[in-house]
């Protein structure tokens, strides 16, 4: 089983690394292959809006960082996207990340609107951090980011939502989301 993190914070050390590690951590202690990438600092362009993926083998024609991610996710068995909360929402580089996930779907018979996915049931674990304590607060802006995900063909097997996340070893530092964090991991394996 292969399980491959992103993580969309500009801050490479900082608490959304820390809780995908900590997912991949769980994961790889139940026999799983991790890899995990930094979306911030990999050079990935927004979506052009070509089109020229949405064929059932088109693929995007942009040459950039986000092209071997795409081999990656389509050999993931599961897959890890984490992101601060950035004005209620996910980072723009997430974001950016996830226009890009619009090769994942094609056009049935080019029909505007007939999207399809290619890939289906693959499982995602969301990872969210924030300084807000509450963690209810942002829950309508992730449930949208995930349904995205579902629209793209993936199964949201989890959501790890962590408040209080002030300074960038906040995570490393709270055992309760570290242990939630490596559960997620174990779990995914099942
Ligand atoms: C531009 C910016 C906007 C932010 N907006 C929010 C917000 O709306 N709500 C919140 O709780 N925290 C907000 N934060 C704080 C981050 O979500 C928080 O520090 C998070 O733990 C950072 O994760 P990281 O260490 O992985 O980068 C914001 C931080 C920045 C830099």
């Amino acid at each position: 089983m292969k399980v491959v993190g992103f993580v969309g914070s500009p801050r490479k050390r900082g608490n959304t690394t820390a809780i995908v590690n900590e997912v991949l951590r769980g994961a790889s202690e139940a026999g799983a292959e991790t890899k995990i990438f930094n979306i911030n600092e990999l050079g990935i362009r927004g979506c052009q809006a070509c089109y020229k993926c949405q064929t059932p083998e088109g693929k995007c024609v942009q040459t950039d960082g986000m092209t071997p991610l795409y081999d990656e996710i389509f050999s993931a068995d599961a897959v890890v996207i984490g992101t601060p909360v950035f004005m209620f929402q996910i980072t723009g580089q997430t974001k950016t990340f996830i226009d890009r996930l619009f090769a994942l779907l094609y056009l049935k018979d080019g029909k505007p609107g007939a999207f399809k996915n290619k890939i289906k049931g693959k499982k995602v674990i969301t990872v969210y951090s924030q300084t807000q304590p509450e963690t209810g607060l942002f829950a309508s802006s992730f449930d949208l980011n995930e349904a995205v995900l579902g629209f793209l063909g993936f199964k949201v097997e989890g959501r790890i939502a962590a408040g209080g996340m002030a300074g960038p070893d906040s995570a490393r530092n709270t055992q309760t989301v570290m242990d939630q964090a490596h559960n997620a991991g174990i779990e995914l394996v099942k």
